[in-house]
């Protein structure tokens, strides 16, 4: 039973990790359009709103690319937080894990807030890198978070959830007492 349950858990932990990879560099490439089609100031200076209006009339493809881009956030968001409501909930030994979905999560909601101060101060070019820059730290942080939750591959009857999800070293190194026995599991 408690097997099964680890393996649910397995299974939703990637399914929100690669969402937020995925979600995350399709919200980048919107934002990119944003930038190079003018876009901007799609939405006026208005923010959260969009012109002043929660549905705003769809008349100008400035406002329609500006709207998505801060529509697809909801969709980051969604995949973000079930990451790290996961790891919270069900990998609390697993730091590595608990550590980048906590800081993806954070800094998700800066982003949101620099996303605002750039729409507000009408698209100044220092506020608007450090927007692409943090964007592309966010799609790092993310990625590395994929990789911790990389399921261990050689799987040994005894071996626990927090074993499988051990982040950054390689499954061979932290299984092996010494440097020859973990190559006599790599060379056949
Ligand atoms: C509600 C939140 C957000 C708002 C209001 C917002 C607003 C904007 C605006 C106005 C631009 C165009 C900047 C310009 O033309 O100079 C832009 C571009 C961009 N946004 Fe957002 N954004 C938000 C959230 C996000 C998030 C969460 C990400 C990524 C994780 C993101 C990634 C980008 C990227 C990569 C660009 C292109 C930057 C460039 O090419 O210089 N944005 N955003």
């Amino acid at each position: 039973m408690a097997r099964k349950n680890w393996k649910n858990s397995d299974g939703l932990l990637r399914v929100f990790a690669y969402g937020s990879v995925v979600s995350t560099y399709i919200l980048i490439v919107i934002g990119g359009y944003v930038t190079t089609s003018n876009s901007g100031l799609g939405c006026g200076e208005s923010w959260p709103l969009c012109e002043g209006a929660v549905f705003p009339s769809l008349n100008r493809p400035e406002l329609v690319i500006e709207l998505s881009h801060r529509l697809f956030n909801f969709v980051v968001g969604v995949f973000v937080l079930g990451t790290a409501v996961v790891a919270w909930t069900g990998y609390r030994k697993a730091s590595n894990i608990v550590l980048l979905s906590t800081t993806s999560l954070v800094a998700l909601i800066a982003q949101v807030m620099l996303g605002m101060v750039t729409v507000t101060t009408s698209l100044n070019p220092v506020v608007s890198d450090a927007h692409l820059a943090l964007a592309s730290a966010i799609l790092a942080m993310v990625l590395i978070d994929i990789a911790s939750a990389k399921p261990f591959k050689n799987k040994s009857p005894g071996s626990t959830k927090v074993q499988r999800f051990h982040g950054w070293q390689s499954p061979v190194l932290r299984s092996s007492s010494t440097p020859s026995s973990a190559c006599s599991r790599i060379l056949p």
